[in-house]
């Protein structure tokens, strides 16, 4: 096992108070409670409305990390934001973030690797403390998903929701933080989970908006089962290098989009349910923010504690998965 190059400290998150449940799907669409929390453990979702934007929802999450924390925004070398659904595609989301917080001292962009974003963030950021770029880097995902979801396709629109997560990376003390990480891709599926239209091989058109392909399309059943071997393959590899055994992980925190992923893939790593964190039910799949959000709740609940050791896992769209073993 390595000496942490960071550790983690202070997180946050937000999720917006509006609450859409299964039940009002049902009326929309042809779906029901019952199938939705069946095939996906969903309950019901968060909906920012039209002035919490992404960068709103960043903002009070990175709040919560200043606040744990005892930083300003002006301590901060660096803003990383994982996003998939920004306010605007130029300039970046985390410049906009940076603007609200007035961290005039930071450089700031974001990267991209959707519901992965956050793990892959963690690492750039620990990349940054490790080139002596930054001491002090805001790790942030947020997401406003709905905006980008079809409301009128019931294979999509029920799973997602929106809301922010945010931790601070900095240089490890008394031997916490990320003991191992792994990263992957698999660009040659990306058509299984992806946004067809808006970007500049499609740019924005009258066809675009009668087709939906503005919106994420996903072939669900393909994507479960990569999302399953995936993350499977991502616990395995980071015990692996952290020199861990399952019975040393005090806490999984796995990626949020269903809850049959989450259970097969904590029973491929041998890890019991009881040490699981899951809140799918409560926010849906809220992409690059779902681990981060998990990780917030897990603090403040204090489900994860001080000396603990926590796994991190995360799948999506690319294909891109990642996990990251860290000592609390
Ligand atoms: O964030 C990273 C990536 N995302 C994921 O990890 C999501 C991965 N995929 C999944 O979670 C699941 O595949 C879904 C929840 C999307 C779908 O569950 P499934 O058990 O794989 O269902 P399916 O796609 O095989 O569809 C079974 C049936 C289909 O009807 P037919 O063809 O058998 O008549 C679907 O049209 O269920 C139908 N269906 C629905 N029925 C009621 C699909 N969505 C719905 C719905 N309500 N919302």
């Amino acid at each position: 096992m390595r000496r942490p190059i960071v550790e983690l400290v202070g997180t946050g998150s937000y999720t917006p108070p509006r609450v859409v449940t299964n039940d009002e799907f049902s009326k929309l669409l042809a779906t029901s409670d019952q199938w939705i929390r069946d095939r996906t453990g969903i309950r019901e979702r968060r909906v920012a409305g039209p002035s919490e934007t992404n960068a709103c929802m960043a903002q009070a999450a990175a709040k919560h990390v200043l606040a744990d924390t005892g930083l300003t925004p002006l301590d901060l070398d660096a803003i990383v934001v994982a996003t998939c659904s920004p306010d605007r595609l130029l300039p970046s989301q985390a410049c906009d973030l940076q603007a609200l917080l007035g961290a005039t001292n930071a450089a700031a962009f974001d990267v991209g690797a959707a519901c992965t974003g956050f793990m892959y963030a963690l690492n750039v950021a620990e990349g940054l403390v490790a080139a002596e770029q930054a001491r002090n880097v805001l790790v942030v995902a947020s997401e406003k998903l709905t905006t980008i979801t079809d409301w009128t396709d019931r294979t999509t629109a029920v799973l997602f929701g929106d809301g922010a997560g945010a931790t601070l990376a900095r240089p490890s003390a008394n031997g916490r933080g990320i003991l191992a990480s792994y990263m992957r891709s698999d660009g040659t599926l990306a058509e299984l989970l992806y946004r067809p239209g808006g970007g500049a091989d499609h740019p924005p058109d009258e066809q675009l908006l009668k087709d939906h392909s503005y919106f994420i399309k996903m072939a669900g059943r393909e994507v479960f089962k990569a999302a399953v071997l995936s993350m499977a393959d991502a616990c395995d590899k980071v015990l692996e290098r952290a020199g861990l055994t399952a019975g040393q992980i005090d806490l999984l925190i796995p990626h949020q989009a269903n809850i049959r992923i989450i259970e097969a893939t904590a029973k491929h790593a041998g890890i019991p349910m009881d040490k699981v964190f899951v809140n799918v039910e409560r926010y849906g799949n809220t992409s690059a923010a779902s681990v981060a959000i998990a990780l917030d709740e897990a603090v403040r609940t204090g489900r994860l504690q001080p000396g603990m050791k926590v796994l991190l896992v995360a799948f999506g769209a690319g294909f891109t998965w990642a996990s990251l073993a860290v000592q609390w």
